[in-house]
């Protein structure tokens, strides 16, 4: 059985302030969840507050980003090692708003994957095809291409930690949801894929959560599908009641 993850990512929303203020809420209404792994991944500059405020509790926190390099001239990047040094669990690469809007590539995923598996982050990373990709039949094309160049050159051993999200684009903050039947085809394709590079036993372990516009009305469905092992949440996350809701749906 693979126990489900639950993560929160925030995007470029809430300051320190309400970011705090989210924990102060949040924390109590789910202090006795132990069913699922909780993540919060805010804003780089609320990680210092968020890890303060979740110490002890049964939340992690995570980044939305890093860079592929542990240090040097990359004005305006974080690096695997400040992560680490905050206290930072977890890392989500290559959401398809840092493809769409910031040149992420296939390649730079690949790179970024392999940095945070080597300093123990545990790196969740997103794939998702566009709707003109669905629409013309290639789902599967992308999903296997992003998936293959990903874990490229990386070993079953170091991917211990390795989680993925299917974030069809077509679906993230439009309201429209992939149905449990869809999700669950694209999630047997990336476990495919993850068993041609990592081997069966390794695919059959791996993790892979859905997001793309959950919500509390409609997440008790797709968590219920067996093929998906959690959910990655926007819109929804930013508030505790709602992102209780789905926590524990
Ligand atoms: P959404 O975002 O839930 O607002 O659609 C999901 C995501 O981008 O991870």
């Amino acid at each position: 059985m693979r126990k489900k993850l639950i993560a929160a990512n925030w995007k470029m929303y809430k300051t320190p302030e309400q970011a705090a203020a989210f924990f102060r809420d949040f924390l109590p209404m789910v202090s006795d969840h132990t069913r699922d792994e909780i993540v919060v991944c805010p804003p780089y500059i609320d990680l210092q507050i968020a890890i303060e405020a979740a110490r002890g509790s049964n939340v992690m926190i995570g980044a939305q980003n890093v860079h592929w390099e542990k240090e040097g001239a990359f004005t305006g990047e974080i690096s695997v090692t400040m992560l680490g040094a905050l206290g930072v669990t977890h890392v989500i690469i290559g959401h398809s708003e840092r493809r769409q809007y910031f040149n992420e590539t296939d390649d730079t995923v690949n790179r970024k994957l392999e940095i945070a598996l080597e300093n123990h982050l545990t790196p969740i990373v997103c794939v998702g095809e566009v709707l003109e990709e669905r629409e013309a039949g290639l789902t599967e094309d992308v999903l296997r291409r992003q998936c293959m160049r990903a874990f490229n050159g990386i070993s079953a051993r170091k991917a211990a930690k390795l989680t993925v999200a299917y974030e069809p684009v077509w679906a993230i903050g439009t309201g429209k949801t992939a149905t449990p039947e869809m999700a669950a085809d694209a999630h047997s394709v990336i476990r495919h894929e993850a068993g041609k590079v990592f081997g069966d036993q390794f695919a059959e372990n791996l993790r892979i959560l859905y997001g793309g516009s959950v919500k509390p009305e409609i997440c008790t469905a797709l968590l219920c599908e067996e093929e998906i092992d959690g959910a990655l949440v926007g819109g929804a996350s930013l508030d505790p009641v709602s992102f209780t809701k789905i926590v524990k749906y």
